[in-house]
């Protein structure tokens, strides 16, 4: 039995759902790990250089011209799953970014936080061969072909980096409410809206393409799905509307099909704008009464606001 074991988590490498050395990262409570390149088995760079080849046509065609000068930058191996210490190589020297290996989700705050000191933290599994077009989770292909080429620029960097600010602003603001239920009832509205926005814009925003002509890709929920990538910019099903920040931050979403509503932005500048006019926003109370729903704040979420606003 323990020999069978041991054979399939040797054939099953680093895949998301069946990684017993991810699995062992998590019941010890470590977030941050290292990567442990030797465990890749051959079916993982295969199901990583089928996922890398089919989309090359598709970026070229769809996405944002500064993710493509990302992809080429970061001089990635098509045939093989990507180191990270390689990839860092590349990227620091451009915008003090690193991807950082991580053992699974990230809570909320931690994760902003990490973005505000240029550190992506970094899905290393995955998904297996026999289900390249759908995964609930992120994995290393999501996050190293659909994130960090972004990551490259320095207006997109800058833009993260602001990301970290706000979860920071959020903190500082539960910090001078004195009554429990209140914070949570505030974290949780502004978490909605940070949570939102950051889906309408980092993993599934549109861009006015060069000269204003047409529309091109950035969000990276669409730069790593060979469907929906084109179906975002194609599909006369999808409603496509210039970025509101008052809609977007009260918008619900789901996850598990493809978006039927995505949001334009002007440029990089205008992204790292919007940030701006957020934090003011949250400063203001604009974010203390968004609409319920989606996305749920989970237990882990709530907790980390809360820590950071007690100094935790
Ligand atoms: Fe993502």
């Amino acid at each position: 039995m323990a020999g069978a074991r041991a054979e399939r988590a040797i054939k099953s490498g680093l895949t998301t759902t069946r990684a017993p050395f991810i699995e062992q990262a998590q019941a010890e409570g470590r977030l941050y790990i290292h990567q442990p390149y030797e465990l890749y088995t051959d079916d993982n760079h295969e199901a990583w250089r089928r996922l890398f080849t089919r989309m090359e046509d598709r970026w070229r065609r769809y996405a944002n011209p500064r993710f493509l000068q990302g992809i080429d930058n970061l001089c990635l191996d098509p045939a093989r799953v990507p180191r990270l210490e390689d990839v860092n190589r590349f990227l620091s020297p451009l915008t003090g970014f690193q991807a950082k290996p991580v053992s699974g989700y990230v809570p909320s705050f931690l994760f902003f936080d990490c973005l505000r000191n240029r550190e992506f933290p970094t899905t290393i599994t995955i998904r297996d061969g026999a289900t390249l077009d759908y995964l609930p989770e992120p994995d290393i292909f999501h996050d190293i072909a659909g994130h960090v080429p972004m990551h490259t620029d320095r207006a997109f960097a800058d833009t993260l980096v602001r990301f970290g600010d706000c979860a920071h602003t959020a903190a500082e603001i539960v910090a001078g409410i004195r009554d429990e239920h209140e914070q949570i009832r505030r974290v949780t509205s502004i978490f909605k809206a940070l949570a939102r926005f950051f889906w309408f814009t980092i993993e599934f925003g549109l861009m006015r393409g060069p000269n204003g002509h047409g529309l091109k890709v950035y969000g990276s929920g669409l730069l790593s799905s060979h469907g929906e990538i084109a179906h975002a910019i194609d599909s006369p099903e999808v409603q496509r509307y210039p970025m509101q920040l008052e809609w977007v931050i009260n918008q619900y979403f789901e996850i598990d099909h493809y978006q039927p509503l995505l949001f334009v932005v002007d440029s990089f500048e205008h992204l790292f704008d919007l940030v701006g006019e957020l934090e003011r926003w949250m400063r203001e109370g604009r974010l203390d009464n968004v609409s319920p729903g989606e996305p749920a704040v989970s237990e882990p979420d709530l907790r980390s606001f809360l820590d950071a606003s007690r100094g935790k």
